[in-house]
């Protein structure tokens, strides 16, 4: 079968490369995809995946069989509401499920109704009452922007006058629309970890966890990024934990089907947990495939990737069967020197090939592109996704470093403790 893949990230790479594996795929299409898709499928840069219409008449002209949604935006517009309407299977919810990530209060809401563990929270359009439910809870304290802010909405202040600033800068507009109306929540502590669904239905059926390091620096510094590197599966999760993750998440996606959030929610909802001492509760959902967590999940995944979305797409959660390899994979990104500010772009990348050389070893490309002279360059923060799978946990890692320095670019920066905390147990997060 024909399938467009919109998006255009490491985690895009993950979903195409895992998708090319199929023997049901004919023609696959990403739009706009990357300097890595380009070699595995073809590239649609010029398709906006947030135009609905024009996605749809891509999709008419090339026979495209199933569109997977790979970020948030044209989810929460409806690209995938108006696909189906027109008879197109779609890996992704509609714009109605895609709230859970869209908006934060609604999603607090959707939690609060539905009796999902969650930090106590209010939900505010005004600064002094906003200010005074701050004096009241008392910091540290996390203010988020309601709506999409790319991953910067989210301040965990320390202090009353980082939240209080926090508040001024949402109201004041620095997040645009998303910062008229916050969530204020409790400060929880412990690990965090992501738990990601296949949803269908009404069904979940879980993948496996990963831990993300959104942090720029060694650490736990430095600014927040979009990620700098996961692992899976996460080692210091107890069975007692991950049956009750799993627990939410199969309640979750109950939730998504019925009165009155009545979504047709059919995609990845992702689970991002906190490990808190009264249990595993849930920071936030996102209604999507995480970036990075995808890159460290797909590579673990037995089952053909074609079949599972082709189920999801079609309502048969039944028939949706995952298989694990018993392995431990490691992801580290390599990004561009100055992320996640600003940064130049256009260094050539030498070295991918030979990374890869590694068994266990694939590089996915987050922002790639290839220049005139067909080299292959950066174009991106996050620029590589280097990632390997091993029988150990220490395995993994030694060899995602191992390939790390085999890849050069002017500029290349990465951090040196992916993991390093988990492997020295949960008393790491005491
Ligand atoms: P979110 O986008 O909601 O996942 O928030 C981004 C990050 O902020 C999370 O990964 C956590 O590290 C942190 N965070 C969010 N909510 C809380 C909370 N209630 N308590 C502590 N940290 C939080
Ligand atoms: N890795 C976090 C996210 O995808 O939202």
């Amino acid at each position: 079968m024909n399938i467009l893949v919109l998006g255009g990230g490491g985690r895009e790479h993950a979903i195409t490369w895992a998708l090319a594996k199929s023997p049901r795929t004919d023609e696959l299409y990403v739009a706009p995809g990357n300097g890595g898709t380009d070699a595995i499928a073809t590239n649609v840069s010029d398709l906006d995946a947030c135009d609905a219409q024009a996605v749809l008449d891509f999709a008419k002209e090339h026979n495209i069989e199933l569109v997977v949604i790979g970020p948030e935006a044209p989810l929460v517009v409806g690209v995938a509401d108006v696909l189906r309407e027109a008879g197109i299977a779609v890996f992704g919810p509609d714009a109605q499920g895609a709230q859970l990530e869209g908006s934060k209060a609604y999603s607090k809401a959707f939690m609060e109704a539905n009796n999902i563990p969650t930090a106590q929270y209010a939900t505010f359009t005004e600064l002094e009452p906003a200010l005074a439910y701050v004096r009241e809870l008392g910091a540290p304290i996390v203010v988020k922007a309601d709506g999409l802010a790319a991953g910067k909405g989210v301040i965990v202040a320390e202090e009353f006058e980082d939240a209080e600033e926090a508040l001024q800068d949402c109201f004041s507009g620095a997040f645009g629309e998303a910062g008229s109306r916050v969530v204020i929540e409790e400060c929880l502590t412990g690990p965090e970890c992501s738990l990601l669904a296949f949803v269908s239905n009404g069904q979940a059926h879980c993948m496996t966890t990963a831990q993300d390091h959104k942090r720029a620096f060694d650490g736990d510094l430095g600014p927040n990024t979009g990620g700098m590197g996961v692992y899976s599966p996460v080692p210091i999760v107890t069975a007692d934990e991950l049956a009750e993750m799993r627990e939410i998440m199969q309640r979750s996606a109950e939730a998504t089907a019925r009165d009155p959030f009545e979504s047709d929610y059919r995609g990845v909802l992702y689970g991002g947990f906190m490990l808190t001492p009264q249990g595993p509760k849930v920071l936030e959902f996102n209604a999507r495939f995480g970036d990075p967590e995808t890159q460290v999940v797909l590579p673990r995944l037995e089952t053909d990737l074609v079949d599972i979305m082709t189920a999801v797409a079609e309502g048969r959660p039944e028939d949706i069967e995952l298989e694990w390899q018993d392995q431990w994979a490691v992801c580290v990104v390599l990004a561009s020197e100055g992320y996640p500010g600003s940064y130049e772009k256009g260094k050539v990348i030498l070295g991918v090939d030979e990374a890869e050389t590694i068994d266990g070893v694939t590089v996915f490309h987050a922002g790639t592109t290839k220049n005139y002279d067909d080299e292959l360059v950066t174009a991106g923060g996050r620029v590589l996704n280097v990632v390997a799978l091993g029988d150990t946990f220490e395995e993994a890692r030694e060899k995602a470093y191992e390939a790390c320095a085999l890849i050069n670019f002017e500029g290349k920066q990465y951090r040196s403790d992916i993991g390093k905390r988990a492997s020295l147990g949960r008393e790491a997060w005491a």
